[in-house]
């Protein structure tokens, strides 16, 4: 090590790790792609905890394309044109979710078989356009509580999947509101009925 090196390392931020030592960690594990030593959370809860939103976001991709075609009535265009947005919105989350399980050495699960069951929104196609919507509105306030919550447990385990999760949070809760106004407009309600 040169003697400005060794300088350096006493004057820089002792809690950094210096470049040799990262670099030593980096070429060793290499098959762990992107999960290093300095990853404090659990990969394969992680990973699992993942498959589980990667659902909720495909049920989601799934929902909003239904109703995007099949919503009908007076004034359906402006609301199946929100519909398609967050159908590809959410198509959206569904690949960087994917992509992040994949990112941690897992294999995004993307088969039909259990699908419902792995989500935790439902896949409601209701009946008219305001049961639409508020299917819609439920999904995401279930999506919303649930991101959440998860951002919390992941708090500085694991910054990249709760930096990702916060983005969809943000878009999450801009649909809430969109389904919100919508509701409001075809139904006059401010707020969901209790159940
Ligand atoms: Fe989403
Ligand atoms: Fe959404």
């Amino acid at each position: 090590m040169s003697k400005s090196a060794a300088a350096g390392d006493k004057t820089a931020q002792p809690f950094l790790t210096d470049v040799k030592t990262l670099r030593e960690r980096a070429r060793k594990h290499l098959a762990d792609g992107a999960v290093t030593s300095t990853y404090v959370g659990d990969v394969k809860r992680t990973i699992d905890i993942l498959q589980s939103v990667l659902a909720t976001e495909i049920v989601c991709v799934l929902r909003y394309t239904m109703h995007s075609i099949a919503a009908s009535g007076i004034s359906s265009d402006s609301v199946r044109e929100e519909f398609a947005e967050h159908a590809e919105e959410e198509r959206e989350h569904m690949t960087a979710v994917a992509e992040r399980i994949n990112q941690l050495g897992g294999k995004p699960n993307f088969n039909p078989e259990g699908l419902a069951s792995r989500s935790a929104s439902q896949y409601a196609e209701g009946e008219n356009l305001v049961d639409m919507i508020k299917e819609n509105l439920i999904a995401e306030r279930i999506a919303v509580d649930h991101y959440r919550e998860l951002i919390r447990f992941f708090g500085d385990d694991d910054i990249t999947t709760r930096v990702m999760l916060e983005g969809i949070l943000v878009t999450e809760e801009e649909h809430a509101d969109d389904m919100h106004d919508l509701l409001i407009a075809h139904e006059g309600t401010p707020m969901l009925p209790d159940k």
